[in-house]
């Protein structure tokens, strides 16, 4: 695992030149975004500079609320058309959201596992980290070799996410998440976190001990994870 401690104004972008020089120089070709605030700053550098050759990467999100559609601009499906497929001008068609208003979830995510392996599976993974170590909507207890699958939301995130909504009230229940063996069979993946907020969940992240109770803790398992801090989110750590 290799960590940067940067300026918080920097992450955006060494985020992107990581990807950047990954899509023109590494051969990446099946990029993993995660909605949210983190990774905005790396998608806005990106959208300032598109690598060469972006129009030929597929792209697939980690996740999706259930219970509000896809045009709500709360969405993820609204988050990535506007932070990613539209600023880096990709074709819609190669930019796959689960779909969160699916009446049989069970399908919808075999069918998203599918075409990740179809795609020749994620080249590289953003992640972001929630305060209680969630990765995706993998919540504390999840199980570390689960999949994409549709799962329930920790009050902690939905109060962590109310900040998006109108109110806690508005922030759905549900989702349909990549699970974490899914995300961990990314070849390589990027996570950032800013804030002290985040600084708790990074620690364990990075120090271990792995535990059902911190999702993010099964990150210890990958054997190519780029860790982007800010010093605040960084100021648990002890070495
Ligand atoms: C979003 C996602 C979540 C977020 C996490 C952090 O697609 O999968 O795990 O990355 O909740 O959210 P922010 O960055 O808003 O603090």
């Amino acid at each position: 695992m290799r960590v940067e401690v940067l300026d918080a104004a920097a992450i955006g972008g060494r985020g992107a030149t990581i990807i950047r020089e990954g899509i023109e120089s590494s051969g990446i070709r099946v990029l993993g975004v995660a909605t949210g605030g983190s990774p905005g700053p790396i998608y806005a550098a990106l959208a300032a500079s598109p690598p060469r050759g972006v129009g030929r990467v597929r792209v697939f999100a980690l996740d999706e609320y259930v219970g509000i559609g896809s045009s709500h601009p709360r969405s993820y499906h609204a988050a990535v058309r506007r932070e990613i497929t539209e600023p880096l001008g990709l074709d819609p068609a190669s930019v796959r959201v689960l779909d969160g208003e699916t009446t049989d979830a069970g399908a919808e995510c075999a069918a998203f596992e599918a075409e990740i392996a179809a795609a020749g599976g994620v080249d590289l993974q953003i992640l972001g980290i929630g305060s209680n170590g969630h990765i995706a909507f993998n919540e504390p207890g999840a199980d570390p070799s689960s999949r994409t699958r549709r799962a329930r939301l920790d009050e902690t995130t939905r109060r962590d996410n109310a900040r998006f909504f109108h109110s806690l009230d508005d922030v759905p229940t549900h989702c349909l998440t990549q699970g974490i063996g899914t995300i961990l069979e990314a070849r390589r993946i990027l996570l950032v976190a800013r804030g002290a907020a985040k600084a708790h969940a990074i620690r364990q992240a990075i120090e271990g001990p792995r535990s059902r109770a911190l999702p993010a803790s099964w990150l210890l398992d990958h054997p190519d994870v780029t860790v982007l801090l800010d010093a605040e989110a960084a100021s648990a750590l002890t070495r």
